[in-house]
Protein backbone atom coordinates (compact mmCIF):
# COMPACT_ATOMS: atom_id res chain seq x y z
CA UNK A 1 0.00 0.00 0.00
CA UNK A 2 1.45 3.50 -0.85
CA UNK A 3 0.98 5.43 2.06
CA UNK A 4 3.42 8.41 0.70
CA UNK A 5 -0.08 10.79 0.28
CA UNK A 6 -0.35 11.17 3.73
CA UNK A 7 2.62 12.70 4.71
CA UNK A 8 1.90 15.52 2.09
CA UNK A 9 -1.82 15.61 3.80
CA UNK A 10 -0.60 15.99 7.08
CA UNK A 11 1.74 18.39 6.03
CA UNK A 12 -1.39 20.49 4.52
CA UNK A 13 -3.49 20.06 7.36
CA UNK A 14 -0.13 21.19 9.95
CA UNK A 15 0.50 24.28 7.68
CA UNK A 16 -3.45 25.05 7.47
CA UNK A 17 -3.16 24.82 11.50
CA UNK A 18 0.03 26.53 12.14
CA UNK A 19 -1.39 29.55 10.54
CA UNK A 20 -4.58 29.43 11.93
CA UNK A 21 -2.92 29.22 15.43
CA UNK A 22 -0.29 31.85 14.64
CA UNK A 23 -2.99 34.64 13.14
CA UNK A 24 -5.30 33.81 16.37
CA UNK A 25 -2.38 34.38 18.42
CA UNK A 26 -1.55 38.19 17.07
CA UNK A 27 1.03 36.85 15.19
CA UNK A 28 -0.77 38.23 12.11
CA UNK A 29 2.50 40.69 10.83
CA UNK A 30 4.12 37.80 10.51
CA UNK A 31 1.56 36.11 8.27
CA UNK A 32 0.42 38.93 6.19
CA UNK A 33 3.92 40.96 5.54
CA UNK A 34 7.10 38.97 6.61
CA UNK A 35 5.76 35.34 5.30
CA UNK A 36 4.70 36.74 1.89
CA UNK A 37 7.56 39.23 1.01
CA UNK A 38 10.18 36.00 1.81
CA UNK A 39 8.37 33.70 -0.29
CA UNK A 40 8.05 36.15 -3.32
CA UNK A 41 12.09 36.73 -2.64
CA UNK A 42 12.49 32.52 -2.39
CA UNK A 43 10.45 32.30 -5.95
CA UNK A 44 12.26 34.78 -7.93
CA UNK A 45 16.04 34.40 -6.58
CA UNK A 46 14.87 30.17 -6.77
CA UNK A 47 13.10 30.23 -10.06
CA UNK A 48 15.80 32.08 -11.87
CA UNK A 49 18.77 30.21 -10.34
CA UNK A 50 17.12 27.11 -11.90
CA UNK A 51 16.48 28.70 -15.34
CA UNK A 52 19.96 29.90 -15.66
CA UNK A 53 21.41 26.56 -14.83
CA UNK A 54 19.59 24.45 -17.11
CA UNK A 55 20.18 27.52 -20.06
CA UNK A 56 23.91 27.23 -19.05
CA UNK A 57 23.97 23.52 -19.17
CA UNK A 58 25.60 22.33 -22.24
CA UNK A 59 23.24 21.01 -25.32
CA UNK A 60 26.36 18.98 -27.45
CA UNK A 61 23.67 17.04 -29.33
CA UNK A 62 20.77 17.47 -31.38
CA UNK A 63 17.83 15.49 -29.37
CA UNK A 64 14.52 16.88 -30.38
CA UNK A 65 11.18 14.72 -29.54
CA UNK A 66 10.72 13.62 -33.30
CA UNK A 67 7.00 12.65 -33.60
CA UNK A 68 6.02 12.24 -37.54
CA UNK A 69 8.21 12.26 -40.63
CA UNK A 70 11.87 14.79 -40.85
CA UNK A 71 12.19 16.58 -44.00
CA UNK A 72 14.06 14.53 -45.87
CA UNK A 73 13.80 13.69 -49.42
CA UNK A 74 10.99 16.04 -51.68
CA UNK A 75 8.71 13.18 -52.31
CA UNK A 76 8.03 12.24 -48.74
CA UNK A 77 5.53 14.57 -46.89
CA UNK A 78 7.11 15.87 -44.33
CA UNK A 79 5.70 16.25 -40.64
CA UNK A 80 6.49 20.30 -39.84
CA UNK A 81 4.51 20.76 -36.67
CA UNK A 82 5.46 17.30 -34.95
CA UNK A 83 9.09 17.51 -36.73
CA UNK A 84 9.59 20.84 -36.88
CA UNK A 85 12.16 22.21 -39.33
CA UNK A 86 12.49 25.82 -38.53
CA UNK A 87 12.40 27.89 -35.92
CA UNK A 88 8.40 29.02 -36.81
CA UNK A 89 7.82 25.42 -36.90
CA UNK A 90 9.31 25.33 -33.40
CA UNK A 91 7.41 28.05 -32.14
CA UNK A 92 4.15 26.71 -33.11
CA UNK A 93 4.87 23.21 -31.38
CA UNK A 94 5.99 24.61 -28.28
CA UNK A 95 2.79 27.07 -28.45
CA UNK A 96 0.51 23.94 -28.90
CA UNK A 97 2.72 21.96 -26.20
CA UNK A 98 1.95 25.26 -23.66
CA UNK A 99 -1.58 25.88 -24.45
CA UNK A 100 -3.39 22.70 -24.87
CA UNK A 101 -0.50 20.24 -23.61
CA UNK A 102 -0.51 18.43 -27.17
CA UNK A 103 2.19 15.80 -26.15
CA UNK A 104 -0.32 14.97 -23.38
CA UNK A 105 -3.67 14.29 -25.56
CA UNK A 106 -1.82 12.53 -28.01
CA UNK A 107 -1.07 10.40 -24.64
CA UNK A 108 -2.14 6.52 -24.87
CA UNK A 109 -2.70 3.36 -23.02
CA UNK A 110 -1.73 -0.14 -23.95
CA UNK A 111 -4.45 -2.75 -23.00
CA UNK A 112 -5.16 -6.12 -23.77
CA UNK A 113 -8.84 -6.44 -25.38
CA UNK A 114 -11.35 -8.74 -24.03
CA UNK A 115 -10.13 -12.26 -26.05
CA UNK A 116 -6.65 -11.51 -24.40
CA UNK A 117 -5.08 -11.81 -27.31
CA UNK A 118 -5.44 -8.19 -29.30
CA UNK A 119 -3.75 -5.01 -28.43
CA UNK A 120 -5.44 -1.83 -28.12
CA UNK A 121 -3.88 1.89 -27.71
CA UNK A 122 -6.51 3.78 -26.03
CA UNK A 123 -6.69 7.59 -25.91
CA UNK A 124 -6.03 8.60 -22.34
CA UNK A 125 -8.11 11.46 -23.30
CA UNK A 126 -9.83 11.77 -19.52
CA UNK A 127 -6.01 13.18 -18.38
CA UNK A 128 -5.69 15.60 -20.94
CA UNK A 129 -8.80 17.09 -20.29
CA UNK A 130 -8.39 17.10 -16.24
CA UNK A 131 -4.83 18.57 -16.86
CA UNK A 132 -6.33 21.15 -19.63
CA UNK A 133 -8.80 22.29 -16.98
CA UNK A 134 -6.71 22.51 -14.08
CA UNK A 135 -3.88 24.63 -15.95
CA UNK A 136 -6.58 26.78 -17.29
CA UNK A 137 -8.42 27.02 -14.21
CA UNK A 138 -5.40 28.07 -12.58
CA UNK A 139 -4.25 30.67 -14.88
CA UNK A 140 -7.54 32.21 -14.65
CA UNK A 141 -7.82 32.65 -11.00
CA UNK A 142 -4.77 33.89 -10.69
CA UNK A 143 -5.24 36.23 -13.36
CA UNK A 144 -8.48 37.61 -11.74
CA UNK A 145 -6.42 37.86 -8.28
CA UNK A 146 -4.94 40.64 -10.08
CA UNK A 147 -8.02 42.93 -8.58
CA UNK A 148 -6.32 43.10 -5.14
CA UNK A 149 -3.19 44.41 -6.29
CA UNK A 150 -4.16 46.75 -8.49
CA UNK A 151 -6.17 50.62 -8.32
CA UNK A 152 -7.79 51.22 -10.27
CA UNK A 153 -8.70 47.23 -11.78
CA UNK A 154 -7.59 47.26 -15.34
CA UNK A 155 -10.14 46.51 -17.86
CA UNK A 156 -8.80 42.94 -18.88
CA UNK A 157 -8.65 41.95 -15.63
CA UNK A 158 -12.95 43.21 -15.14
CA UNK A 159 -13.28 41.32 -18.62
CA UNK A 160 -12.11 37.99 -17.60
CA UNK A 161 -14.38 38.80 -14.44
CA UNK A 162 -17.39 39.03 -16.78
CA UNK A 163 -16.88 36.32 -18.97
CA UNK A 164 -15.70 33.75 -16.04
CA UNK A 165 -18.87 34.80 -13.94
CA UNK A 166 -21.52 34.84 -16.82
CA UNK A 167 -22.67 31.62 -15.31
CA UNK A 168 -25.53 32.27 -12.78
CA UNK A 169 -27.68 29.99 -11.43
CA UNK A 170 -30.27 32.30 -12.17
CA UNK A 171 -33.31 30.85 -10.08
CA UNK A 172 -31.10 29.81 -6.82
CA UNK A 173 -29.16 33.61 -7.40
CA UNK A 174 -32.78 35.14 -7.77
CA UNK A 175 -33.60 33.61 -4.50
CA UNK A 176 -30.59 34.62 -2.91
CA UNK A 177 -29.25 37.71 -4.64
CA UNK A 178 -27.87 39.48 -1.54
CA UNK A 179 -26.17 37.08 -0.39
CA UNK A 180 -24.42 35.04 -3.18
CA UNK A 181 -22.03 36.80 -5.23
CA UNK A 182 -21.63 35.92 -8.66
CA UNK A 183 -20.03 32.31 -9.11
CA UNK A 184 -16.66 32.31 -11.20
CA UNK A 185 -16.42 29.11 -12.66
CA UNK A 186 -12.51 29.19 -12.99
CA UNK A 187 -12.30 28.71 -8.88
CA UNK A 188 -15.13 26.07 -8.92
CA UNK A 189 -13.21 24.16 -11.80
CA UNK A 190 -9.95 24.83 -9.89
CA UNK A 191 -11.55 22.69 -6.87
CA UNK A 192 -13.00 20.14 -9.36
CA UNK A 193 -10.31 19.25 -11.62
CA UNK A 194 -7.43 19.48 -8.60
CA UNK A 195 -9.42 16.88 -6.88
CA UNK A 196 -9.53 14.48 -10.08
CA UNK A 197 -6.12 15.20 -10.28
CA UNK A 198 -5.67 13.90 -6.53
CA UNK A 199 -8.16 11.19 -6.80
CA UNK A 200 -6.29 9.48 -9.72
CA UNK A 201 -3.59 9.57 -8.02
CA UNK A 202 -4.87 7.79 -5.17
CA UNK A 203 -7.01 5.58 -6.52
CA UNK A 204 -5.52 4.18 -9.95
CA UNK A 205 -2.98 1.32 -8.67
CA UNK A 206 -0.36 2.06 -11.59
CA UNK A 207 -0.31 5.74 -10.75
CA UNK A 208 -0.59 5.24 -6.88
CA UNK A 209 2.20 2.92 -7.30
CA UNK A 210 4.86 5.45 -8.59
CA UNK A 211 3.72 8.14 -6.81
CA UNK A 212 5.61 9.70 -4.25
CA UNK A 213 5.10 12.28 -1.34
CA UNK A 214 6.27 15.29 -3.86
CA UNK A 215 3.53 14.30 -6.21
CA UNK A 216 0.59 14.42 -3.95
CA UNK A 217 2.24 17.83 -1.65
CA UNK A 218 1.61 19.73 -4.29
CA UNK A 219 -2.16 19.08 -5.41
CA UNK A 220 -2.90 18.89 -1.56
CA UNK A 221 -1.52 22.51 -1.30
CA UNK A 222 -3.83 23.80 -4.34
CA UNK A 223 -6.64 21.88 -3.07
CA UNK A 224 -6.03 23.57 0.13
CA UNK A 225 -5.87 26.92 -1.10
CA UNK A 226 -8.78 27.03 -3.37
CA UNK A 227 -11.03 25.47 -1.16
CA UNK A 228 -9.78 28.47 1.26
CA UNK A 229 -10.98 30.39 -1.66
CA UNK A 230 -14.03 29.02 -2.10
CA UNK A 231 -14.91 29.71 1.67
CA UNK A 232 -14.02 32.89 1.70
CA UNK A 233 -15.99 34.34 -1.47
CA UNK A 234 -18.76 31.91 -0.98
CA UNK A 235 -19.62 30.97 2.32
CA UNK A 236 -17.50 32.71 5.30
CA UNK A 237 -17.49 36.11 3.79
CA UNK A 238 -14.08 37.98 4.30
CA UNK A 239 -14.39 41.75 4.59
CA UNK A 240 -13.39 42.62 1.20
CA UNK A 241 -12.31 46.62 1.74
CA UNK A 242 -9.29 45.81 4.41
CA UNK A 243 -8.12 42.67 2.93
CA UNK A 244 -7.70 45.28 -0.48
CA UNK A 245 -6.20 47.70 2.04
CA UNK A 246 -3.60 44.72 2.86
CA UNK A 247 -2.56 43.66 -0.49
CA UNK A 248 -2.38 47.14 -1.78
CA UNK A 249 -0.09 47.72 0.79
CA UNK A 250 1.85 44.87 0.08
CA UNK A 251 2.71 46.08 -3.48
CA UNK A 252 3.33 49.49 -2.38
CA UNK A 253 6.06 48.58 0.15
CA UNK A 254 3.99 50.19 2.62
CA UNK A 255 2.31 46.89 4.38
CA UNK A 256 -0.10 47.50 6.66
CA UNK A 257 -2.24 44.83 8.43
CA UNK A 258 -5.96 46.42 8.91
CA UNK A 259 -8.75 45.09 11.40
CA UNK A 260 -10.95 43.32 9.94
CA UNK A 261 -9.46 40.73 7.95
CA UNK A 262 -9.90 37.12 9.48
CA UNK A 263 -8.03 33.89 9.93
CA UNK A 264 -8.78 32.55 7.05
CA UNK A 265 -7.71 35.13 4.81
CA UNK A 266 -3.59 34.44 6.65
CA UNK A 267 -5.09 30.92 6.28
CA UNK A 268 -5.12 31.60 2.49
CA UNK A 269 -2.19 33.16 2.23
CA UNK A 270 -0.14 30.99 3.99
CA UNK A 271 -0.50 28.31 1.65
CA UNK A 272 -0.33 30.22 -0.81
CA UNK A 273 3.26 31.78 0.51
CA UNK A 274 4.32 27.76 1.05
CA UNK A 275 3.52 27.09 -2.44
CA UNK A 276 5.65 30.26 -3.71
CA UNK A 277 8.52 29.14 -1.98
CA UNK A 278 8.56 25.43 -2.33
CA UNK A 279 7.43 25.94 -6.13
CA UNK A 280 11.26 26.22 -7.47
CA UNK A 281 12.54 23.53 -5.59
CA UNK A 282 9.79 21.07 -6.82
CA UNK A 283 8.36 19.49 -10.13
CA UNK A 284 5.92 22.36 -10.59
CA UNK A 285 9.25 23.94 -12.28
CA UNK A 286 8.08 22.09 -15.42
CA UNK A 287 6.39 25.99 -16.13
CA UNK A 288 9.81 26.96 -16.37
CA UNK A 289 11.86 23.74 -18.30
CA UNK A 290 9.55 22.85 -20.79
CA UNK A 291 10.79 26.21 -22.80
CA UNK A 292 14.23 25.21 -21.93
CA UNK A 293 14.02 21.58 -23.02
CA UNK A 294 16.42 20.85 -25.95
CA UNK A 295 14.05 18.17 -26.70
CA UNK A 296 11.26 20.49 -27.02
CA UNK A 297 13.33 23.90 -28.50
CA UNK A 298 15.22 22.31 -30.94
CA UNK A 299 14.75 22.18 -35.40
CA UNK A 300 14.87 18.54 -36.32
CA UNK A 301 16.85 19.14 -39.25
CA UNK A 302 19.88 16.98 -38.53
CA UNK A 303 19.04 15.62 -42.22
CA UNK A 304 19.82 19.30 -43.61
CA UNK A 305 22.61 20.58 -41.24
CA UNK A 306 25.74 18.91 -39.43
CA UNK A 307 25.20 20.02 -35.85
CA UNK A 308 28.17 21.32 -34.69
CA UNK A 309 29.16 20.93 -30.60
CA UNK A 310 28.35 24.77 -29.93
CA UNK A 311 30.77 24.06 -26.60
CA UNK A 312 33.24 22.27 -28.85
CA UNK A 313 36.63 24.20 -28.00
CA UNK A 314 39.65 24.66 -30.32
CA UNK A 315 41.88 21.58 -29.52
CA UNK A 316 45.30 20.43 -31.59
CA UNK A 317 44.59 17.89 -33.69
CA UNK A 318 46.82 15.51 -35.71
CA UNK A 319 45.47 14.04 -38.11
CA UNK A 320 46.51 10.69 -39.71
CA UNK A 321 47.83 12.38 -43.28
CA UNK A 322 49.80 14.48 -41.62
CA UNK A 323 51.13 11.61 -39.08
CA UNK A 324 51.80 9.73 -41.84
CA UNK A 325 53.21 12.13 -44.33
CA UNK A 326 55.69 12.38 -40.98
CA UNK A 327 56.84 8.71 -40.69
CA UNK A 328 56.24 7.72 -44.07
CA UNK A 329 59.49 6.86 -44.40
CA UNK A 330 60.20 5.14 -41.62
CA UNK A 331 56.76 3.03 -41.53
CA UNK A 332 57.67 1.77 -45.44
CA UNK A 333 61.27 0.60 -43.77
CA UNK A 334 59.39 -0.81 -40.91
CA UNK A 335 56.99 -2.59 -43.42
CA UNK A 336 53.64 -1.14 -42.20
CA UNK A 337 51.10 -0.37 -44.98
CA UNK A 338 50.79 3.26 -45.84
CA UNK A 339 48.04 4.93 -47.37
CA UNK A 340 49.82 6.94 -50.25
CA UNK A 341 53.31 5.73 -51.36
CA UNK A 342 56.11 7.89 -52.35
CA UNK A 343 55.94 9.54 -55.41
CA UNK A 344 58.72 7.99 -57.60
CA UNK A 345 61.22 10.24 -58.27
CA UNK A 346 62.24 10.66 -62.54
CA UNK A 347 65.03 8.15 -63.42
CA UNK A 348 67.57 11.13 -64.61
CA UNK A 349 67.14 13.06 -61.48
CA UNK A 350 68.20 9.61 -59.27
CA UNK A 351 70.89 9.40 -61.15
CA UNK A 352 72.78 12.56 -61.20
CA UNK A 353 71.96 12.63 -57.68
CA UNK A 354 73.54 8.89 -57.03
CA UNK A 355 76.67 10.15 -59.42
CA UNK A 356 76.79 13.10 -57.20
CA UNK A 357 77.08 11.40 -54.24
CA UNK A 358 79.52 9.24 -55.54
C1 LIG B 1 -1.65 30.30 -6.06
C2 LIG B 1 -2.32 31.39 -5.89
C3 LIG B 1 -3.78 31.47 -5.54
C4 LIG B 1 -4.81 30.63 -5.87
C5 LIG B 1 -4.75 29.37 -6.70
C6 LIG B 1 -6.01 31.18 -5.27
C7 LIG B 1 -7.27 30.61 -5.39
C8 LIG B 1 -8.44 31.23 -4.97
C9 LIG B 1 -9.76 30.77 -5.28
C10 LIG B 1 -10.10 29.52 -6.10
C11 LIG B 1 -10.63 31.60 -4.73
C12 LIG B 1 -12.18 31.50 -4.79
C13 LIG B 1 -12.83 32.59 -5.59
C14 LIG B 1 -12.33 32.69 -6.99
O1 LIG B 1 -12.56 31.80 -7.78
O2 LIG B 1 -11.66 33.70 -7.25
C15 LIG B 1 -9.87 32.64 -4.06
C16 LIG B 1 -10.40 33.70 -3.38
C17 LIG B 1 -9.66 34.66 -2.72
N1 LIG B 1 -8.30 34.76 -2.69
FE1 LIG B 1 -7.01 33.54 -3.57
N2 LIG B 1 -5.68 32.31 -4.58
C18 LIG B 1 -4.34 32.54 -4.74
C19 LIG B 1 -3.62 33.59 -4.23
C20 LIG B 1 -4.11 34.58 -3.43
C21 LIG B 1 -3.37 35.67 -2.87
C22 LIG B 1 -1.85 35.88 -3.09
C23 LIG B 1 -4.21 36.44 -2.17
C24 LIG B 1 -3.97 37.70 -1.38
C25 LIG B 1 -2.83 38.13 -0.98
C26 LIG B 1 -5.53 35.84 -2.26
C27 LIG B 1 -6.69 36.34 -1.71
C28 LIG B 1 -7.97 35.88 -1.95
C29 LIG B 1 -9.18 36.50 -1.48
C30 LIG B 1 -9.26 37.76 -0.63
C31 LIG B 1 -10.24 35.75 -1.97
C32 LIG B 1 -11.74 36.02 -1.79
C33 LIG B 1 -12.16 36.80 -3.00
C34 LIG B 1 -13.60 37.20 -3.02
O3 LIG B 1 -14.28 37.07 -2.01
O4 LIG B 1 -14.00 37.63 -4.09
N3 LIG B 1 -5.44 34.71 -3.03
N4 LIG B 1 -8.54 32.37 -4.23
Amino acid sequence: MNVKYMYSLLAVIALFLIAWIGSAIGLKPLFGIVFPYVAVMVFIAGFAYRVMSWARSAVPFAIPTTCGQQKSLPWIKPNSVDNPTSTGGVVLRMILEVVFLRSLFRNTRMKLKESGNKLAYNLEIFLWVGALAFHWAFFTVLFRHLRLFTNPVPGCVELVEKIDSFFRFEVLYDAVKVALPGVYLSGIILLLAVTYLLLRRLFIPTVKYISQAADYFPLFLIFGIAFTGILMRYFLKVDMTSTKELTMGLVTFHPTIPKGVGSLFFIHLFLVCVLLAYFPFSKLMHLGGVFLSPTRNMRTDTRARRHVNPWNYPVPIHTYEEYEDEFRDKMIEAGLPVEKMPEPQPAEETDKKESHDG
